[in-house]
């Protein structure tokens, strides 16, 4: 299949956009957070396939994405007020909540679980597109399943160009880290998936927000993580990758005395000049978490397009943006983490 590429946002592109979408087809769209496959949420064979162009597994569930809170009650069911308040204060933005489903929603766009996650996101395209097509539009991160998320639209047709019936280019995502995915069917609430949205920002509201380990910590073999996506290995590089916890001038010091020549370096840009027989990705300012965001999925697929034997990361702390950058390079080191 030839994939349409959509640039300008028109009236007139945003209503062939949503009549792909109401046709049961593919669009890639862009959002805030990175780029997503969309297809109508309500379609079953639609959803279908977005697991088979992805290469997804179908017990990994999609969250699907609306243009505003008041959608809410037509797809779950017992909708705490926090949930409202967290709308209020966050969407559209890069936060998921897991509600109780309404049967409307198939089972196979909720891999089967009486829950699903639903996302405002915040980006004037896709907000347009998914109200002209008038259907809550199920997406998962653009990418194959195991290769990084894609935060621009050539990124996303490196891998799904033929698969899909079209792409909207929306520019490059600002946040560059998907959702933070938030289970509100369970008392304290518990973060699913550190994301663009900070912790911080969550416990402002929520107050006590448990923590799922899957974030921190490797699944254990046969273990089942509550967010079912957390249980498969993403944005794995080609090369392995060893992330460095600690502070930054120790990291920069260990990576310094373990890397050869010719090894890749995922480093903070005061430390970039450190490594002159590496090939260096500049993370961002060490206290720049935003920009961290937006390069780490960058970082980790153009040392994919090289042939770099291993590659060393620089970790930031956890505090704001850092949780969900560190848990992105943990993930691709297959949580291979030395502490310094
Ligand atoms: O920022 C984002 O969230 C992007 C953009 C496109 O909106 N989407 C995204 O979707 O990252 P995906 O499918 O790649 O990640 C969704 C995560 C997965 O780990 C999935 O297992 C989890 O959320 N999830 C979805 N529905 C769930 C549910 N009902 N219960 C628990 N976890 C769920
Ligand atoms: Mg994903």
């Amino acid at each position: 299949m030839e994939t349409r590429v959509f640039t300008e946002n028109t009236a007139e592109n945003i209503e062939a956009a949503a009549a792909i979408i109401r046709a049961g087809g593919l669009l890639g769209i862009p959002t805030e957070t990175v780029y997503g496959l969309g297809a109508n949420a309500l379609n079953a064979d639609a959803v279908l396939h977005i697991f088979e162009a992805k290469g997804r597994p179908q017990d990994n569930p999609l969250i699907i994405h609306v243009p505003d809170e008041t959608w809410l009650e037509r797809y779950c069911h017992d909708v705490p007020e926090t949930a409202y308040t967290l709308a209020a204060a966050f969407w559209p933005g890069p936060l998921t909540m897991i509600l109780p489903r309404k049967p409307i929603v198939p089972l196979r766009t909720t891999g089967g679980l009486e829950t699903v996650g639903v996302r405002c996101p915040n980006h004037p395209v896709t907000l347009a597109v998914i109200q002209a097509a008038g259907v809550p539009v199920a997406a998962p991160s653009g990418n194959l399943s195991g290769r990084p998320s894609p935060t621009s639209a050539s990124d996303m047709l490196e891998d799904m160009d033929g698969r899909i019936d079209a792409i909207f280019d929306g520019g490059p995502s600002g946040v560059g880290v998907e959702s933070s995915v938030i289970d509100l069917t369970v008392t304290p609430p518990r973060l699913l998936r550190a994301g663009g949205l900070p912790l911080e920002a969550l416990q402002s509201i929520l107050g006590e927000v448990i923590v799922d380990k899957c974030i921190t910590e490797p699944v254990a073999p046969g273990e089942k993580p509550k967010a079912p996506g957390m249980k498969y290995r993403h944005y794995a590089p080609k090369a392995p990758v060893t992330v460095i916890c600690g502070g930054a001038a120790a990291s920069a010091a260990y990576i310094r005395a373990h890397a050869q020549p010719g090894d890749g370096v995922i480093c903070f840009s005061e430390f970039a000049a450190s490594f002159p027989a590496q090939r260096v990705h500049d993370l961002g300012p060490v206290d720049n978490k935003l920009a961290q965001a937006q390069r780490v999925f960058d970082a980790l697929r153009t040392f994919d397009a090289t042939d770099v034997p291993r590659i060393f990361a620089q970790c930031p702390d956890e505090a704001g943006l850092g949780l969900a950058v560190a848990n992105r390079l943990k993930k691709a080191a297959g949580f291979d983490v030395v502490t310094v």
